[in-house]
């Protein structure tokens, strides 16, 4: 608490400062020339040391807009802690030359470092949001507030992970796909990842299951030019997507059809190529989700609950976690205007639908802004319904009246 208070002090007029500048969006497109071009290690030292700074500078504001009661959870703490180091770390080089070798190769070190501090920051804020649901329970206004929140630090925490990965998968010594720019594939084949995200959940289904349902693996190209579909795009964050929604329909496959003797109905994906999108649908025939439910399974707050029913042995489950899987993997879809949307037909099963920009040109990254309206999410308090509500009995009405 008191380490906070003084490492705040005096980095509060740093965080004050670039605060004040909005984020510079990317497009896939600039990452990619950018990195073509002979890539200047100089010129991207020289973004990166103010657009990184600014972009944990507006996080940092927006995690003081949280409430209270949850600021102060041990976990919520701690994930601040890194924040203001890592915030630190990168000041250091407010007034270092890049002309200097020593510099550009510390600040590679540097950079490294605060990508591992920060590994844990999904967990670890999961956990806080946990502490306090258990200390205060659950409350509809800090859920709405949480929920964006969130979304918007996770997004951010996404675009951070993405500048440092460009630099220093171009710059370092670790050696990067050879036709990989960084961490971007300019002919990424979108089926080749669909096979490996299903592969690799198929392992882990299989170890726990001792089945998976089959892969069936479609491809519509809508303009009718090459086969496979190809797309400019980062492959890691597509497996991380796919992976998320395979795993969630072999469970739900498997858990609904294990004991039939017709075996397991197979989990179908379809890619698609448009003008505009590129879509990828994951279709399982899992038993689906009641739609009044739908909203929730993105929710954080509902979904870090530890569930009362909980079985001990399903929380030893790999092909599940906290209930992050879905809403981290739309972030991503989003973090380069692309979406995730759930269709679901409850008693038969669930469409996963993944929209990709077909052009690196529009795939400007989707940041959060700290400002004004942004400050102003955090005010409003809960207000009267203005839709009727279908809870309350109709036998009440004379009560109701009688009382006004
Ligand atoms: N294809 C699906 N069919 C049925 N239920 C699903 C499906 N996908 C997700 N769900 C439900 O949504 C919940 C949240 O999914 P997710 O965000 O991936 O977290 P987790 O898998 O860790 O629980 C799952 O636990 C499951 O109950
Ligand atoms: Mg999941």
């Amino acid at each position: 608490m008191r380490l906070i208070n003084f490492l705040m002090k005096n980095v509060n007029s740093k965080i004050e400062y670039y605060s004040r500048f909005s984020p510079s969006p990317m497009s896939i497109k600039q990452f990619l020339d950018f990195g073509r071009e002979n890539a200047c290690e100089k010129t991207s030292y020289m973004f990166l040391r103010k657009e990184l700074a600014v972009r944990f500078a507006n996080t940092m504001r927006e995690v003081n807009l949280l409430p209270s009661n949850l600021i102060s959870q041990p976990s919520v703490k701690l994930v601040q802690t890194w924040y203001i180091q890592s915030f630190e770390e990168l000041l250091e080089f407010e007034a270092q030359s890049p002309e200097s070798v020593r510099t550009l190769n510390d600040f590679l070190d540097t950079l490294n470092k605060i990508r591992n501090r920060h590994n844990d920051v999904v967990p670890t804020m999961a956990q806080g949001v946990i502490e306090y649901k258990d200390e205060f329970g659950f409350d509809p206004f800090i859920s709405s507030n949480v929920q964006y929140f969130l979304d918007r630090f996770y997004t951010n925490r996404i675009s951070a992970r993405m500048l440092i990965n460009q630099h220093t998968l171009l710059f370092g010594d670790t050696t990067a796909h050879p036709k990989h720019i960084g961490g971007i594939d300019p002919g990424c084949r979108v089926t080749e990842v669909v096979k490996d995200a299903y592969d690799t959940a198929k392992m882990l289904c299989e170890q726990y299951y001792m089945m998976a349902p089959a892969l069936n693996l479609q491809e519509a190209n809508a303009k009718g030019q090459e086969k496979p579909i190809q797309v400019v795009y980062i492959p890691s964050h597509l497996f991380h997507m796919l992976f998320e929604l395979f795993k969630n329909s072999m469970r739900a496959t498997v858990e609904l059809h294990k004991d039939a003797s017709r075996g397991l109905p197979p989990v179908t994906a379809l890619v698609t190529l448009g003008k505009e999108d590129l879509s990828i649908k994951i279709s399982d025939l899992g038993g689906g989700v009641p739609l009044r439910k739908i909203e929730r399974l993105f929710n954080y707050m509902y979904s870090s609950a530890p569930t009362p029913s909980l079985d001990l042995s399903e929380s030893a489950v790999p092909l599940a976690g906290f209930g992050y899987g879905l809403p981290i993997s739309r972030l991503y879809a989003r973090y380069f205007q692309g979406d995730l949307n759930l269709y679901s037909m409850e008693g038969v099963g669930t469409d996963a639908v993944i929209y990709l920009k077909v052009l690196s040109s529009e795939s400007f990254e989707r940041l959060p802004v700290f400002n004004k309206s942004a400050w102003r999410h955090y005010q409003v308090g809960p207000e009267a319904d203005d839709w009727s509500n279908p809870s309350s009995d109709p036998r009440d009405a004379t009560t109701y009246k009688s009382n006004h």
